[in-house]
């Protein structure tokens, strides 16, 4: 078999100012090169795969594409849910039923009743954020509340999991190992004090006094599963939400027929993150040799599945491109697929309608000042700042 001419857009450039403004530019650039591509300007290189058939066999073949050796480009050891069988079934089977339809709908109250205290706060004012008062905290403080920790200090936990996220996609991860270190101690301790404790059922809780194989499980390992959820739901469920935001206050301001009814509300979350996946892309590690469009990628080596090109391939969704609230719903890819399908997608879809509801009764004139600011690690897209002003 060939390798290794593989046919690259001339400038596909993950990092270069025009692709992180916007991810429909990769995405051109991707379609306009092979469907297998060898990308070098990461260390250690990757291959990247863009195109849904493409994507969607690496999900459905985990036993091949592994999640162990981590989720973003660099290679790291594998720990909790961030492994392959049997490690990932133990720690899956640990936390997913809290996070089933059944028991995320019983969250709805409370999570109605954050989303119109944080809307209280800002009733009155001339502008706000739509990222910083609103869809930043609601994740964080559910989050904590399902964990059963303090909501105290939930500016603290953003800054660590943000830290996280940038150390996934950074070409030098240990930039962030100190704050990381004390993100790791902080939550060590919650373990420590909710192990004894018999009468704490929640999920850190239960976490804690695990046991496998005969023993309760390590407070290395406690902790680490508690990081990793923790970290997966906030700021992709955020991104989720101020995308959302972005797309129906900007061109042809969709939010005035949102406000009357006239856009259906799962049709409007289901287009947002096929248009504007949260994670743009994760990657794989191949166990062996793999050939895919007539490309030989050796064992052991990173492939980048691109979730956000293969929700715009032309041949599975009509004109990809357009952000189109109506069209029908079809598989988009944004939480993956089989295996490794993500957790906490119906807590995420669950927090953008309780968002949609309460933002459509109290502030259905809203206006979006400018697009704000993106999210900063090159794998994610969001906003970091939505500036709006309630309009009249
Ligand atoms: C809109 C919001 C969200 C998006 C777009 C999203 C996306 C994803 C994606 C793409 C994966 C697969 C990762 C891979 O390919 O390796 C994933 C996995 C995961 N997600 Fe989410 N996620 C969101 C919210 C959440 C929330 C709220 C939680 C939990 C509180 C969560 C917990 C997880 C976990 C634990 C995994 C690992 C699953 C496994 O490997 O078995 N996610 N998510």
């Amino acid at each position: 078999m060939s390798n290794p001419g593989t046919q690259q857009a001339a400038q596909l450039n993950f990092l270069s100012p025009e692709e992180m403004a916007d991810p429909g530019v990769s995405i051109q650039r991707l379609y306009a090169g092979d469907r297998c591509q060898y990308y070098e300007l990461f260390d250690p290189p990757f291959y990247v795969l863009s195109r849904y058939e493409d994507v969607n066999h690496v999900l459905m073949n985990p036993t091949r594409f592994l999640s162990g050796s981590g989720q973003g480009p660099n290679f790291i050891e594998p720990g909790g849910i961030v492994s392959d069988a049997p490690m990932h079934t133990f720690y899956r089977q640990l936390v997913q039923n809290d996070f089933k339809p059944g028991s995320i709908s019983k969250l709805q109250p409370r999570l109605e009743a954050i989303a119109e205290e944080l809307l209280d706060a800002v009733e009155g004012k001339e502008t706000w954020d739509l990222h910083d008062d609103f869809s930043f905290p609601l994740p964080v403080i559910i989050i904590c509340e399902i964990f059963g920790i303090p909501t105290d200090d939930i500016a603290q936990f953003k800054m660590w999991s943000d830290y996280s996220v940038a150390a996934l996609s950074s070409p030098d991860p240990t930039q962030y190992a100190s704050e990381l270190q004390r993100m790791q101690d902080y939550i060590v301790s919650l373990v420590r004090d909710k192990r004894p404790d018999m009468r704490d059922n929640s999920l850190m809780a239960r976490i804690a006094r695990a046991r496998q194989d005969g023993a309760t499980i390590s407070d290395e390992d406690a902790v680490r599963i508690v990081t990793q959820l923790f970290v997966a739901g906030n700021e992709t469920t955020t991104s989720l939400m101020t995308n959302l935001m972005m797309r129906l206050l900007g061109d042809g301001y969709r939010w005035a027929d949102f406000c009357a009814g006239k856009i259906d509300v799962d049709k409007a979350i289901n287009e947002s993150l096929r248009y504007d996946p949260p994670l743009l892309a994760m990657f794989r590690t191949t166990a062996a040799e793999e050939d895919i469009a007539g490309v030989t990628i050796p064992a052991n080596t990173k492939v980048m599945i691109h979730y956000a090109a293969a929700n715009r391939d032309p041949k599975v969704f009509e004109n990809p491109h357009d952000f189109d609230v109506d069209r029908p719903v079809r598989k988009m890819l944004s939480f993956a697929l089989g295996l490794h399908f993500c957790v906490g997608a119906e807590l995420a879809k669950l927090e953008a309608k309780v968002m949609l509801a309460a933002l459509s009764k109290r502030q259905p004139n809203l206006q979006m000042i400018n697009e704000g600011d993106r999210v900063g690690p090159f794998l994610f897209w969001g906003r970091s700042k939505l500036p709006v002003k309630p309009g009249n």
